[in-house]
């Protein structure tokens, strides 16, 4: 895009932001990239080193938790080093300000609520900036028998099956508390988010593929009520064509050239 074609799709970006009245954001692993966690497609995605099905699917969880485990360790070993960068300090600036603003994330990384309690500062409430994560989150484990569920964020010793973790209540294997390929999402979480979509002016959606259902399906959710989508990612997805502006670039980059002057 000419760089006055990019000027202009961010003044545009910015008037729609400025005159809706609710705002629901919807991130993907892209808003994440920048901070230096990998995401799932594209040249440098996860999935093109390593198979879903071998690793994100109950199935696989089943077969051999113990790799399954192992690479849940590495990647929250990975996360646990990130920060979060601009574009999630954006995000939760704007949800902290005067519109009625709430964060969808399909990310289980913890970012955006980092960001949230950073922008909140000292003292601050950040919960208005606190996002709706569909797909769970890789600091948390559940029991595969029982209802246990707790915060979880130290490493995972899993040199063989026999110490993987277990539940204090039944005992049976620990798994970490994201949503899996195969996997319905928290009916609870998910009605909710379908909620905010479908009653909103505007979808922000930064950073993601938009392949994923039902996750993809929540922007459509804000056409079908009348609202309009904002797209950020560096290259088109299958919403661009729906979307009233697409930007191309960084969300790192664009998410506070966007925001600026809103909060
Ligand atoms: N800024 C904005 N977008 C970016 C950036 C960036 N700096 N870098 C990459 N992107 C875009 C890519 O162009 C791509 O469209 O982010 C998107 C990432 O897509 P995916 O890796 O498919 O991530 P996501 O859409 O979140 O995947 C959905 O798939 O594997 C599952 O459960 C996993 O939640 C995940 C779901």
């Amino acid at each position: 895009m000419p760089e006055s074609g990019a000027n202009q799709g961010l003044e545009e970006a910015r008037a729609l932001l400025a005159a809706a009245e609710r705002i629901c954001v919807l991130t993907g692993a892209g808003v994440s990239a920048e901070s230096g966690v990998p995401t799932f497609r594209g040249e440098e995605g996860l999935w093109k080193s390593y198979r879903a099905e071998e690793l994100a699917t109950p199935r696989a969880f089943r077969r051999d938790p113990r790799t399954v485990w192992e690479w849940y360790d590495w990647r929250r070993g990975r996360i646990r080093d990130c920060a979060p960068n601009p574009g999630h300090l954006a995000l939760a600036r704007l949800a902290l300000g005067p519109k009625t603003v709430r964060i969808v994330t399909q990310n289980v990384d913890g970012l955006h609520e980092v960001a949230a309690r950073e922008a909140a500062g000292d003292g601050g409430d950040p919960s208005p900036a606190l996002p709706l994560e569909v797909h769970g989150s890789i600091f948390r484990v559940r029991c595969t028998a029982c209802t246990y569920r707790i915060p979880h964020r130290d490493p995972i010793q899993t040199k063989d099956e026999a110490i993987l973790p277990k539940c204090p209540v039944c005992m049976a294997l620990l798994r970490p508390d994201v949503v899996w390929f195969g996997e319905t999402l928290d009916p609870g979480v998910l009605s909710e988010a379908f909620q905010v979509a479908g009653a909103t002016t505007l979808c922000l959606v930064a950073g993601t593929s938009a392949l994923v259902q039902p996750a993809a399906s929540l922007p459509l959710a804000t056409l079908e009520g009348g609202g309009s989508v904002v797209e950020i990612n560096p290259t088109e997805t299958p919403l661009t064509t729906l979307a009233e502006v697409s930007l191309r670039g960084a969300s790192g980059e664009i998410l506070p050239l966007l925001v600026e002057g809103l909060v």
